[in-house]
């Protein structure tokens, strides 16, 4: 497809010498479509030129050579200056691309760079709650995005799989293991037994000096502590596996915390020769004042046991070798702004070339909060992730049942649709803000939901049933849908790629699920304006051709959502 904003800014370029990349950096596209379909904000560059603003719209618009072929007309508003392209070409690129292009959007311009997506990386041991479904679900539209345009993606579970809770761990179950089942839920044991070692420790400092020393001793390959260890991590996996297959989750590594632990002493090593590494009361620490960060970061206990922090620094030594990392995103809550802060200054201290440390990215997201109401919860706070889908099926199923009672397939649908309005909603905001779970809100079929999004593909895929042909785009007479609600559409489907492209840019899911929305919508007010099937044949043609787009990128992009579109609800 012809890409209209980078032959808009080459024409500014000719006429500024000012970089073409640069200009089109500026561009925006206006929010109302009677401004144009491109404006160029010219006070971006009114320093530069020392001319004001519209000055610089009027030289620019009188020394430019448009090409007449692809824009219509240019107009100077204040500072902006205007572009429209001619509809019917935008149409044509678009519908065209649309029928030869399986893969719609799908691009090359990540073409030789590797992109980590560290996602889920749930603590062993613990339940999955609901932060970590958040987390799991953010990680992998990102990845699914990443690859989409091309890039060679890695995504990997850094499973929390070590530190002192599993020398406590051990030691309760050294003192009380035949009172407990572990093959019978185990998450629920292990944690009742890690409450009560927990208490423990607190009336008894041996006690806690022997958890400590069982993680040592487990770090050093204690044949006791190692077993206990290896059958905590099966049986926690079985549970998180469950949840990864509901959500049709993968990752290409799972490589957690345990596995850096042969890697520490060349960390310890590096920061040694760097000459910042300080003794603080027998342990290691880096201070970071000077960087502006008051807390030092630990990066060894006095007991010679390694630590959240060495070990995360020995996983980007390890990455930045054998995955050649562009970038390295680390999808993790808030709480943890400050170790990355820290470990992400640190690692500057490695010896590692720049374009890694660089690359380190952390892409925080805010908390999960429940609407007051009914859930499915134990203890109040902890929402067991994998009850809570189940719950979302459930939920589907009696509204799709009541929607349409003869629907085949119900329980396939349920799922779609369940798991989906969960998704969307985790999507669907910035990351950044804190979101509020409500059954209500998400299940909404008329809402701005995930449910919605799928009820609209469902509507496209009846019409096409209906006609049982597409049509060829060559017998597509674009003058019929000229209109305005058509003509929304056919916008919306040009800036598919460009949205996944700002999705990456932002680390932003939420602009592909809003994206997702507004064709939704606007496949929703072309609907109800105009009869699909009609007795002239160029006009039903065109409109079901149109139809048949939309479909065609709803399902696109909500798969790299993760989404899935049945085709009946
Ligand atoms: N396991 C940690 C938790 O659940 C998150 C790990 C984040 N990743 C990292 N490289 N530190 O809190």
């Amino acid at each position: 497809m012809i890409n209209f904003k980078a032959k808009i800014a080459e024409t500014i370029a000719d006429v500024t010498k000012i970089n073409k990349e640069e200009l089109q950096s500026y561009m925006e596209i206006p929010k109302d479509s009677k401004n144009g379909d491109y404006a160029f904000p010219c006070f971006r560059l009114a320093k530069e030129l020392k001319k004001a603003p519209p000055v610089i719209a009027s030289e620019i618009k009188e020394n430019m050579k448009i090409d007449s072929e692809i824009i219509e007309k240019v107009e100077i508003v204040g500072g902006y200056l205007n572009f429209y392209i001619h509809k019917k070409l935008i149409a044509q690129e678009v519908l065209n691309e649309i029928e030869n292009n399986e893969n719609y959007g799908k691009s090359e311009i990540g073409k030789g760079k590797n992109i980590i997506v560290e996602y889920s990386s749930p603590n062993i041991a613990k339940p999955f709650h609901i932060g970590h479904l958040r987390n799991t679900l953010l990680g992998r539209a990102l990845y699914n995005v990443y690859q989409y345009l091309g890039y060679h993606t890695i995504g990997i579970n850094h499973l929390g799989d070590y530190g002192t809770q599993f020398g406590k761990m051990i030691e309760g179950y050294k003192l009380w293991g035949e009172e407990y089942n572990l093959e019978e839920n185990p998450i629920e044991q292990l944690m009742e037994i890690y409450i009560r070692i927990n208490n423990l420790c607190k009336e008894d400092e041996q006690v806690l000096e022997n958890c400590r020393e069982n993680f040592r001793l487990l770090e050093e390959g204690d044949k006791y502590c190692v077993a206990l260890w290896n059958q905590i991590k099966d049986l926690s996996m079985i549970e998180f596996n469950r949840i990864y297959n509901m959500l049709g989750i993968e990752f290409d590594s799972l490589k957690g915390e345990a596995f850096y632990s042969d890697k520490i002493p060349e960390v310890i090593d590096l920061l040694e020769k760097s000459g910042k590494l300080e003794e603080s009361e027998g342990a290691k620490i880096i201070d970071l004042e000077e960087k502006g960060i008051h807390t030092p970061c630990l990066i060894q206990k006095s007991n010679g046991s390694s630590i959240y922090a060495s070990r995360d620094l020995a996983a980007i030594l390890y990455r930045a070798r054998n995955y050649d990392f562009d970038k390295c995103l680390y999808v993790v809550a808030y709480e943890q702004n400050l170790h990355f802060k820290q470990i992400f200054e640190v690692a500057k201290l490695l010896g590692l070339d720049e374009k890694y440390t660089n690359g380190l990215e952390h892409i925080s997201y805010g908390m999960v909060r429940l609407a007051t109401g009914k859930m499915s919860t134990r203890e109040g706070t902890v929402i067991k992730v994998e009850e809570l889908l189940k719950e979302a099926i459930q939920r589907a199923k009696v509204i799709i049942t009541q929607k349409n009672p003869e629907l085949e397939e119900k329980e396939e649908v349920a799922k779609k649709v369940g798991i989906g309005a969960v998704i969307f909603n985790d999507l669907s905001g910035a990351r950044i803000k804190d979101e509020i779970f409500d059954w209500n809100t998400i299940l909404n079929f008329q809402g701005e939901t995930g449910p919605y999004i799928q009820y609209t593909y469902v509507r496209t895929k009846s019409v096409l049933e209906k006609v049982n042909k597409v049509p060829k785009f060559k017998e597509i007479n674009l003058e019929k849908i000229a209109d305005e609600s058509s003509q929304n559409i056919i916008k919306l489907l040009y800036h598919f790629e460009e949205t996944l492209r700002q999705v990456t840019n932002k680390e932003e899911p939420c602009i592909l699920a809003r994206y997702l929305i507004d064709l939704s919508k606007a496949f929703s007010n072309f609907y109800n304006e105009n009869k699909i099937m009609v007795d002239e044949k160029e006009l039903q043609d065109a409109r079901v051709y149109l139809t048949y787009s939309v479909g065609k990128v709803l399902k696109i992009g909500a798969g790299l959502l993760g989404i899935q579109m049945p085709n009946k609800m």
